[in-house]
């Protein structure tokens, strides 16, 4: 097979620091001969107790089924390979066999809204028919890897996969770059110790907002991406922020890391869904230096609606940390610093019960007194760091005197989570064609800078989204062009 030049990025492998979560060894790294993806690498990972898989450049620390699991609950949405049979495939030199099985998840079954006639099609050889199709329609996206985009990925995984998949991830994870909670955490990353080139550690990183985020602001940093679905960390690697690192795990309290290994950890948007808690949050104060932790957007059990069972109170999360220094704020004091142009304010100390009307809780901990500290005025927008991209939540009508720009909220739910959007982006603009035309080609206007600052542009990963307008693929196309596909 031959595959289009693509998103080639320089970076090793796999973190440094690694190591095997059970063990402690450090593995080895042997490399497939074949290594079918341009800058990316293949191969297994041996340490005295195990072999692991790494693929393009990810490695797949995670035993049993790689399946791609429900954010909050575990459940399995979309059954994928076993780690063994990964093994098996890279020891045969069938590098891209082991992704597309990782990233070929299942198309729904047609019908699948009517119970009754939907039956013929989810027994017999329908459904391996279907995965067969998927399979060959991944092996041509992975073809066009250089040409495409995270969204095109993003809807392929979520819009025309599995119907065990929860409708809003699609606009929950597309649409984050504007949501309230995005600006909120790059406010907060604000109080980052000021090390030069250390390492920051992303736990339960998703699609690598986060590490796009760290790549491209003013004070750049490097980071160490972690989750356990491994789409989502391909995706982030290709596409969201192709020159930083990740690592495909399951296990938040047995860390594959060295002690130190980190300038910083952060988890975001996902330590409250954790059971193991006090055991995940003693892991990222030992592989941070100075055991400097944020974690952003903690679910306050007091209030509702709960985001799932293992949310706590405010103190509840604060006794986690064993009587380190910690400072508490919140994702509404944060968005309101944000939008007057200064970071987190951490210099006082606060009782727990001071953020007991706040859905969202921040908590950071550090022996380092610079973390603790009032961070000061923003030089740039930090929702500008990257390249100036269109907002997924303007609708885009072409009139003849000009194109219109429509906020619209994709869904009920996401219009209750991101209400506050409302208090910073513009509900509609009108744009002259020609500026319309350069704005979706990247090219600097004069109009660039407001439209920033009203988030009607947000900056984004080069190749975040397809230019507005460009029909998303059904599922019934993408499988016949996988099918068409010449081998
Ligand atoms: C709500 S998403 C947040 C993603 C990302 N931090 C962001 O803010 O966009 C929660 C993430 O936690 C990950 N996650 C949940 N439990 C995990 C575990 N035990 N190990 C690794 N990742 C986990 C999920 O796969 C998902 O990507």
């Amino acid at each position: 097979m031959t595959l289009s030049p693509a998103l080639s990025t320089s970076r090793t492998p796999y973190a440094p620091s690694l190591r095997c979560p059970d063990c402690g060894a450090r593995p080895v790294l042997t490399p497939t001969r074949t290594q079918p993806l341009p800058g990316g690498t293949f191969g297994l990972l041996c340490c005295p107790c195990a072999t692991y898989p790494v693929i393009d450049d990810i490695p797949v620390l995670r035993r049993g089924r790689i399946d791609s699991q429900d954010h909050l609950t575990g459940r399995c949405e979309v059954e994928g390979p076993t780690a063994d049979e990964l093994v098996a495939l890279l020891r045969a030199d069938r590098p891209l066999d082991a992704l597309v099985a990782l990233l070929a998840f299942p198309p729904p079954a047609p019908l699948s809204h009517r119970a009754g006639l939907r039956l013929p099609f989810t027994r017999g050889p329908w459904p391996r028919l279907a995965l067969a199709a998927r399979r060959r329609e991944v092996r041509a996206m992975l073809a066009d890897l250089g040409a495409l985009t995270a969204q095109d990925w993003m809807e392929l995984a979520y819009d025309r996969s599995s119907d065990r998949i929860d409708d809003e991830l699609l606009p929950y994870f597309l649409g984050r770059f504007g949501q309230p909670r995005f600006l909120a955490t790059t406010a907060l990353l604000r109080a980052l110790p000021d090390d030069g080139s250390g390492a920051v550690l992303d736990l339960a990183c998703g699609f690598g907002h986060v590490a796009h985020h760290l790549a491209a602001r003013e004070d750049p940093r490097p980071v160490v991406g972690v989750d356990r679905n491994f789409l989502q960390l391909w995706v982030a690697r290709r596409y969201v922020a192709p020159t930083q690192s990740f690592v495909c795990a399951d296990r938040v309290d047995a860390l594959p890391f060295d002690d130190d290994a980190f300038a910083a950890a952060v988890c975001s948007d996902a330590f409250h869904y954790f059971e193991a808690q006090q055991g995940c949050l003693d892991e990222l104060r030992r592989v941070a230096a100075s055991d400097t932790v944020l974690l952003d957007r903690l679910g306050n059990a007091r209030l509702a609606p709960a985001d799932g069972p293992a949310e706590r109170e405010a103190a509840g999360y604060v006794a986690l940390l064993r009587g380190a220094p910690w400072r508490l704020t919140c994702e509404d004091e944060l968005l309101e610093g944000y939008r007057a142009g200064y970071g987190p304010q951490l210099a006082a100390p606060r009782h727990p019960s001071e953020l007991d009307g706040a859905k969202w809780l921040m908590l950071v901990t550090s022996r380092d007194e610079r973390v603790l500290a009032d961070h000061g005025s923003f030089t740039a927008l930090p929702h500008a760091a990257g390249t100036p991209t269109l907002n997924p939540v303007f609708e885009v009508a072409h009139h003849d005197d000009g194109v219109h720009l429509a906020f619209a909220f994709p869904s009920t739910w996401f219009a209750f989570e991101n209400a506050a959007m409302l208090r910073y982006t513009s509900a509609g603009e009108r744009v002259d064609a020609a500026t319309f035309e350069a704005l979706v080609a990247g090219r600097p206007t004069d109009r660039t800078a407001d439209l920033l600052r009203r988030c009607v542009l947000l900056g984004m990963p080069e190749r975040y989204r397809r230019p507005p307008g460009s029909a998303a693929r059904s599922v019934l196309g993408g499988l016949c062009r996988g099918v068409r596909r010449r081998r």
